[in-house]
């Protein structure tokens, strides 16, 4: 019997004996985490996102097709893998079923293809009003939220106030429940911030037509994940936002309210901690951060070393001009700690390429005394002075680099600097938006093959 393509390209990633891998961000989010789960999932059958909502924004390129990805895994673009939504998530439904019928339009077939926990929490509108209502309220204690009700919708989830997919589509449960909720939710609008309830039949209606579009997606595939792990087949988990608004372990308050390292995910995609087989870092070959919050190794005004447009450095989800430091490899190392990770991928090394000179954050000087962390209170954050490596820059082009044997010497040294302070390799290298603008230095799926 012919096989089909499918089951050619499956039958091949399987030969591999492919290992599961979690992607995680290494700093404040927005490191590129969607190009690099992108690049890995041409080698991979499953991949899962497992937290956070549409607080994200994965951009992807290929050829001159821009995607933006807020809640369905990057890996959806590539037509051999499968696709999951886990537990640990918070959805607004809105953004995922236009998510959908957009791919859909676009001819990516998801029926089949995707799978959505029962168990994700739903960001209701009344989620949404309260972010930004109480963001307004807490005067100069406001993290600059991306205002989509994640904060609420986790906290509901915390409080046993939560509804979930799986009460959605359960039509003698979800009338009920959704009364009593919003009950106690329009409470909470008109008497602390004074504007008009909800309608209890208007959500009703709205939802429930929700759920009948999105319950064919539904499925509890933990048990099935943990199957195709002990089958051999390659699971990528992408993971959302950065180690530091982690939390527990990130610069508190001025955090999201998902748990964003590698242990979060594991506990969000329902996977135990000894199933996982690598864990690799993103992190920009610089540091960025949206929303307020501490960032020692910022730069501003003329020392702004970067021209926002040129390096798309505008939030993905907001549009938010994102601020702007330099790479701390303080940070980056207590990342390695707080996720476990094997090894780094460096994105955005091309964004430095006309610098003369390029700094690394190696230290802090907090009143007079050299120190490796950051202060336990964000308060104190303001009086930390970063201490400086400063590095000469290659000041040529990257953008061409396909091996990491043409990039230049000085750049090599950047690298192998990072790898020193951070003590982990640095295994892949973005040199550009572009899937084809990535130089592989040692494939994960393909070292762990040997390992295995
Ligand atoms: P929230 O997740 O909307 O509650 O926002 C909390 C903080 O996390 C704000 O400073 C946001 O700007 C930041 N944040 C949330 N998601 C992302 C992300 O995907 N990339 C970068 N920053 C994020």
């Amino acid at each position: 019997m012919n096989e089909s393509i499918f089951q050619q390209v499956c039958r091949e990633i399987k030969e591999l004996i492919m290992p599961s891998v979690i992607v995680v961000g290494a700093q404040w989010g927005d490191e590129g985490k969607g190009k690099v789960t992108d690049v890995l999932a041409s080698n991979a059958m499953h991949i899962v996102r497992a937290q956070g909502g549409n607080n994200a924004g994965h951009t992807v390129l290929i050829g001159s097709n821009e995607y933006k990805l807020h809640l369905i895994p990057s890996g959806i673009l590539h037509p051999h893998t499968q696709c999951y939504i886990g537990a640990g998530t918070v959805l607004d439904l809105d953004v995922l079923i236009k998510e959908i019928e957009w791919l859909e339009s676009l001819g990516h077939s998801l029926q089949g293809r995707l799978w959505i926990s029962p168990e994700a929490h739903i960001i209701f509108p009344y989620h949404k009003q309260l972010d930004i209502l109480l963001e307004n309220k807490k005067g100069n204690l406001a993290v600059e939220t991306t205002g989509r009700g994640i904060g609420p919708c986790y906290a509901d989830k915390a409080n046993r106030l939560g509804i979930r997919l799986a009460e959605l589509v359960c039509p003698n449960h979800f009338p009920k429940l959704l009364k009593a909720v919003l009950c106690l939710k329009n409470e909470e609008l008109t008497q602390l911030y004074g504007v008009k309830p909800l309608s209890y039949e208007a959500v009703l209606a709205e939802y429930t037509s929700k759920g009948i579009f999105l319950n064919p997606y539904l499925n509890s595939f933990e048990s099935h994940l943990y199957e195709s792990m002990k089958n051999n087949e390659n699971v990528l988990f992408e993971g959302a936002q950065g180690t530091f608004l982690d939390v527990n372990f990130g610069t508190y308050p001025f955090v999201t309210s998902s748990i964003t390292i590698a242990s979060g995910i594991c506990a969000g995609a329902g996977i135990g901690p000894c199933d996982i087989d690598h864990v690799l870092g993103v992190a920009k070959a610089y540091t960025t951060r949206v929303g307020n919050g501490p960032f020692p190794s910022e730069v501003i005004k003329e020392e702004v070393f970067i021209d926002h447009e040129q390096a798309r450095e505008y939030g993905t989800t907001t549009g938010r001009k994102r601020r702007v430091g330099w790479l701390d490899a303080v940070l980056l190392k207590k990342a390695v700690s707080l996720n476990g990770l094997q090894a780094l991928a460096l994105t955005k090394l091309d964004v430095l390429d006309p610098l003369d000179t390029i700094k690394i954050c190696i230290a802090y000087r907090f009143h007079g005394r050299m120190q490796h962390h950051l202060p336990r209170l964000a308060q104190d954050c303001e009086w930390v002075e970063p201490v400086y490596e400063i590095l000469s820059g290659w000041k040529t082009s990257t953008r061409e680099c396909k091996e990491g044997a043409e990039l230049p010497e000085k750049a090599k040294n950047y690298i192998r600097r990072i790898e020193m302070l951070c003590g982990v390799p640095v295994n892949l290298v973005s040199v550009g938006p572009k899937r084809e603008e990535t130089i592989i230095l040692q494939h994960p799926f393909e070292e762990l093959k040997k390992r295995k």
